[in-house]
């Protein structure tokens, strides 16, 4: 599989590299287990298993996988499908619940038994929610006070039936994969917003079906993968974590995007209910790019390397304070690659997947900052490759709302990303 080397990153250009087909499409249908949560900018599954194999052909061993922003567990799943340890870790407690219960083993005539009596339970209570839930802003914006009720039910008896641990991480996202549909949020979309016409689901039906297709997800991977390697998910900030020794033989990974505080506005409402929070604007502090404030700029620019500096330049003659939020991206995104360098062992390797964009027609080649980090922290045989986001295939658009379309009218999506890989 060819990839272009960035030696020179003065003349590295992300337009001219050609498309590798062979990061296109994976061989393999995708687990169930990837779907019993939704969750934005997933890994395609196929691609960890790749990237895996691809390093390996390259006479690496791989024992230990990380991916530093696991998001959902894609990951930690897939390592474990292939018999690897696996350490992850991400900001979102959301994100880390859903990493968590993908990447354990389950016994379904236990999961079914727990569920019967979470169902009976909560069919059979007239207990209200406590008038602290009904006096709550985001609740009632997003819930009817009938819905609230019902979720109450659900959730408490899901805390008094199940034990901590696994089992109750298992019914938690599915709790939380249901909240989305009870509630008004617009079907879909990406952007926090009501849909007025919507006919919210009724908690205890959306939890059946949520369960049994869990269960389900459970079942067709108890032939395949057998859970036997070591899995350790962490719930915390990449740029706090003290990293005492490098452990990962190959880190796999994609970091956010620009706007990365939409990760916790998009989990709002399994925050509020989940209790991580009273505040999801809370959950945006310490992502990626939200670490400084505005008027630290100017020593951050000092800091940042020569293709943050350059975008901010052009960025500033349109917009000054996007170009800071930008900058202030690619600084802690440049601090996230000096924290990864520290993860991987001597001889271990890394491979980011990365998209670039654009704003009011200035390009935000993220790839090509990413590049410059990689070579300024001395990554060695730092390479790019370039492939197409298979689901912006059929619907390369977004509407107003955010949500994917097929309609022209609508704004271009990217339908390309980038796969740096380097070796330290
Ligand atoms: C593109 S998503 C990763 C998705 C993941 N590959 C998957 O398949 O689910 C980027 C992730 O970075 C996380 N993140 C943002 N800032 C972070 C930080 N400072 N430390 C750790 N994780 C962070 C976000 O919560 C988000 O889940």
């Amino acid at each position: 599989m060819k990839m272009q080397a960035v030696t020179d990153i003065s003349i590295f250009d992300c337009n001219r590299i050609a498309e590798n087909t062979l990061w296109n499409l994976g061989d393999q249908k995708e687990l169930l287990l990837h779907r019993i949560h939704a969750y934005p900018a997933k890994f395609p599954p196929f691609l960890v298993q790749k990237l895996i194999e691809y390093f390996e052909g390259d006479g690496k061993e791989i024992r230990l996988v990380a991916d530093a922003f696991c998001g959902c567990g894609t990951s930690a799943l897939e390592s474990a499908r292939l018999g690897k340890n696996f350490w992850g870790c991400d900001i979102n407690p959301v994100a880390t619940l859903i990493a968590k219960t993908k990447s354990r083993a389950y016994r379904p005539t236990y999961l079914r038994t727990l569920y019967k009596t979470i169902q009976t339970s909560a069919s059979s209570s007239i207990v209200r929610a406590p008038e602290s839930y009904h006096q709550n802003q985001r609740l009632n914006y997003w819930f009817d006070a009938d819905t609230i009720d019902r979720l109450f039910r659900l959730l408490r008896s899901i805390e008094k039936f199940v034990p901590e641990g696994k089992y109750r991480n298992f019914f938690l996202t599915g709790f939380s994969n249901i909240l989305k549909p009870c509630s008004r949020w617009l079907t879909k979309s990406i952007k926090p917003q009501i849909d007025p016409k919507k006919v919210p689901a009724i908690p205890l039906d959306a939890f059946d079906k949520q369960i049994k297709m869990m269960i389900k997800a459970v079942e067709q991977v108890q032939s395949s993968v057998d859970f036997q390697s070591r899995v350790e998910i962490v719930n915390r900030n990449l740029l706090n974590l003290r990293v005492q020794h490098s452990f990962a033989d190959l880190v796999i990974t994609s970091p956010p995007y620009v706007t990365s505080y939409e990760y916790a506005d998009l989990h709002q409402l399994s925050a509020i209910w989940l209790g991580y929070t009273d505040d999801y604007r809370s959950l945006r502090k310490g992502t990626i790019g939200s670490e400084h404030h505005s008027d630290e700029t100017e020593s951050i620019y000092e800091q940042a390397n020569r293709v943050a500096k350059d975008t901010y330049d052009k960025l500033c003659k349109v917009d000054s304070s996007k170009a800071k939020s930008v900058l202030r991206y690619f600084y802690d995104l440049d601090l996230a690659v000096q924290r990864i360098r520290q993860i991987v062992k001597i001889g271990g390797s890394v491979a980011f997947v990365i998209g670039n964009t654009s704003y009011k027609g200035i390009p935000v080649d993220n790839a090509k900052s990413l590049a410059q980090s990689l070579l300024d922290h001395n990554f060695k045989k730092v390479q790019v490759s370039k492939r197409k986001i298979s689901y912006k295939i059929l619907t390369p658009y977004r509407n107003q709302l955010g949500q994917f379309t097929s309609h022209s009218r609508g704004r271009k999506v990217y339908s390309h990303e980038y796969i740096l890989t380097g070796e330290k």
